[in-house]
Order: structure tokens, then sequence, then C-alpha cells
């Protein structure tokens, strides 16, 4: 293996895009970051080359993303690189990350890219068509195939900013991203969900538990990834009264198992 591609996702877009550059890249493996995190053990990187996609959350990275790198040893990488993926802009999510990782791993961020593809904040907008979504699904496609000639180039993409500056925004980055557990007291289940437990499964950090009287309760570590609101089949689920009637969004060919499966090493391939 010459490259590992480790992703993490709420509602598929990054596992699409993670699957889709495994798909370009030769001799590379797929590695879940929510397997790593939940199997709570050092994940030791085999290969030289080591890419990272994720979403972006409040124009940085996804909390998890940054705790699991504390995780993976990363001695034997000579090319660490990352793409964010965003719905509009990812504001200085690849700085972050760059700062995430110099301090937890020790390493450089060799390169970074940013693609573009459907939003999936309910509680701020609702779904793009269904023509746009697989329009922008496409667009991000191609530059996939793009970015994937770069990463097997090896390129270089120094893309950071000034030190303080990255600093700066780091912090208002952990502001935003540690109000994001509040967020889930903003959950509320209604009559129509059927106790399918399908929330509590999709739930990449497993904040979800079921009710005796078979219902979701949300606990305390919520990172807001949307996937317990946009999974559910009967959208049961609503955040405060924003979401009411807003259409849901889902990465129109990843279903909910594979949602699932990113919790357990098995996903890695
Ligand atoms: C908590 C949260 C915060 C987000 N913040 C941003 C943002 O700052 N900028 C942006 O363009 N998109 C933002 N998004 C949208 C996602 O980055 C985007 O839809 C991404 O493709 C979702 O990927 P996923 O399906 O792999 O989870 C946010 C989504 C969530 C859930
Ligand atoms: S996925 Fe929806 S219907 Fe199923 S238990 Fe959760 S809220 Fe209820
Ligand atoms: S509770 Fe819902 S939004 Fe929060 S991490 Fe779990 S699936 Fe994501």
């Amino acid at each position: 293996m010459s490259v590992t591609v480790f992703y993490f996702s709420g509602t598929g877009n990054s596992l699409a895009a993670a699957r889709t550059l495994v798909g370009k890249l030769p001799e590379a493996c797929i590695v879940p970051l929510a397997g790593i995190l939940s199997a709570d053990k050092p994940y030791l990187l085999q290969t030289d080359k080591a890419i990272f996609v994720f979403p972006v959350y409040c124009a940085g990275i996804p909390a998890l993303v940054a705790r699991v790198l504390d995780l993976i040893d990363m001695s034997k990488a000579k090319y660490v690189a990352a793409i964010a993926n965003c719905a509009s802009s990812a504001g200085t999510a690849l700085d972050i990350f760059a700062l995430e990782l110099q301090s937890r791993c020790n390493k450089s961020l060799s390169a970074g890219w940013v693609i573009y593809m459907p939003g999936n904040y309910t509680p701020l907008y609702g779904s793009e068509s269904p023509a746009t979504i697989e329009r922008m699904l496409k667009e991000a496609d191609n530059r996939l195939l793009e970015i994937a000639c770069e990463i097997q180039s090896g390129v270089a993409i120094d893309f950071s900013l000034p030190f303080a500056l990255a600093c700066m925004n780091r912090v208002a980055w952990k502001i935003c991203i540690s109000g994001l557990p509040y967020m889930q007291k903003r959950f509320r289940v209604e009559s129509t969900c059927t106790g399918c437990g399908l929330c509590a499964r999709v739930c990449p950090v497993n904040n979800i538990v079921m009710s005796a009287a078979g219902r979701p309760q949300w606990l305390k570590k919520c990172e807001q990834c949307m996937a317990c609101l946009q999974y559910c089949p009967v959208e049961a689920i609503q955040c405060l009264w924003w979401t009411k009637g807003r259409i849901r969004y889902r990465h129109p060919r990843i279903p909910a198992s594979e949602i699932i499966a990113q919790k357990s090493m098995d996903g890695a391939a």
C-alpha cells in the first residue's frame, strides 16, 4: 500500500470523495477515522502517504478529526495532505488542520485542497434540488480526479496563513466547535418516530441511546454531523422548529449502512 486515505463523514459526502480518490490512486486503502476512535487504540500508519478527507465545520475541522490525530502514529509518513469538503466556504479549515497535525503528530501538511459538495446543515438551510446535487457531485468528482494526479506526483502546496493569523483563526474555531455539543439540546423527536433505532446506529460517536419507550435520547458528546437527522427514515428528528419542512440531504449513493460501518475498523480496506 502506498497511500492511506482517512475519512470522516456525517452524511456521506466525504466518504464518497474518499472512495473516488481511492479508485484513482494505485495501491490505496481507505480507513475510517470514526473506526479508529471507536477502537480507542493507536493506529500505525503503514504507508508513506496519508490523505485526510473531512467536512468543514464552522470554517474549521470537525472536533473528532482533531481528536483522532492523537491516536495515529504517523512516523512513517513522508507526505500528509488534506481535502476539506464544504458547501460554500472552507474558511481556514486547511490551516487549522495543519496546526492540529503539527501539534498532535509533529508533522507538516504537505498539500491541501478544498472541494465543494452539497450542504447538509439543515438547521440553517434545506437541501439543494436533485439536479443541483448531481451537478455538484459531478464537479467534485472531476476535481478529485485532478487532485488524485497531484497526490500521485507528490505536489507540495503552501497555503498557510501567517502564523499569528492562523492561531487567531484556530481560537475562533475552537470557541465555535466547543459549542456544537450543546446544540444537541435542541434536537427533538416527533410522534411519527417508529422507534427503529437507526438514528442511534448511524451516530458516529454513539451519542444516542434508545429509551425504554423506544425513543432516541441524546447524550452530551454530539459532533453535530447531522447523520441522525438526515438518515431518519420518517424525518422525525427536528432541531427546535428550524428544520420542520426543510428538505433533508444525504449523499444519494451512500446508504445508512455505510455510515454505520465507519464506526468499525472492518470498514478499512
Ligand atoms: C456542524 C456543521 C458545520 C458546517 N460548517 C460549514 C462551514 O463552515 N462552511 C461550509 O461551507 N460548509 C459547512 N458545513 C457543510 C458541510 O461541510 C458539507 O455539507 C459537507 O459536504 C458535509 O460532508 P459529509 O457528508 O461528509 O458530512 C457544515 C456542516 C455541519 C454539519
Ligand atoms: S431513526 Fe427516526 S424513526 Fe427511527 S428511532 Fe430514530 S427518530 Fe425514531
Ligand atoms: S447525535 Fe446526531 S448530530 Fe450528534 S453526532 Fe450523533 S448523529 Fe451526529
